[in-house]
């Protein structure tokens, strides 16, 4: 059975067909805030989606069941973590570390950051990690220079 983490449940709809289309059937959504889960909660019962497991949880101190996933997605989790007003550095070294515990090996791994680049997200899983896919997202121009709104990248755990 294919499983995967996804780190951001109320954007399951977006992700849900690609991943169903893939031949994932065991999906798990969690986010620490209930709040966040009880909206993904009733989106996902509006939707009549039962293969979406849901649990509030701290990704950084997740519970030894939660491993052995083949994909983990997450778009703006490491975003909200580097922002924290109290040790995001410490917090930042403690997603890798648990995003290496809940990945097999080969198990990839999407993220999307509007904080990061693509290159300082490669810098911050170049540990244990490799470079997989940096997807395309739109681009801006300002000032005579160029860059993207948001960075879309895909790592694989070595
Ligand atoms: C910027 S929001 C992104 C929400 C959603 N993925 C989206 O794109 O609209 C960041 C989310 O990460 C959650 N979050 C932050 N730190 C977390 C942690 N350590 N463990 C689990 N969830 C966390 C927050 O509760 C929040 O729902």
């Amino acid at each position: 059975m294919l499983r995967c983490l996804i780190l951001e449940p109320e954007m399951v709809l977006s992700w849900l067909n690609l991943l169903a289309k893939l031949g994932f059937s065991n999906i798990t959504g969690i986010d620490y805030s209930p709040s966040a889960i009880q909206l993904s909660r009733s989106i996902i019962e509006k939707e009549g989606l039962s293969n979406i497991t849901l649990k509030v949880e701290d990704f950084l101190h997740l519970p030894e069941e939660l491993s052995g996933f083949q994909v983990c997605v997450d778009k703006g989790t490491l975003d909200a973590i580097s922002l924290s007003p109290d040790g995001a550095t410490e917090k930042r070294r403690q997603y890798v570390s648990a995003l290496s515990r809940v990945l097999r090996p080969e198990g990839f791994f999407l993220i999307t950051s509007c904080n990061w680049t693509a290159e300082e997200l490669r810098n911050e899983f170049r540990e244990g990690f490799e470079l997989f896919e940096v997807l395309p997202t739109p681009k801006f121009s300002f000032g005579g220079r160029s860059g993207n709104t948001v960075a879309a990248v895909v790592f694989q755990k070595t």
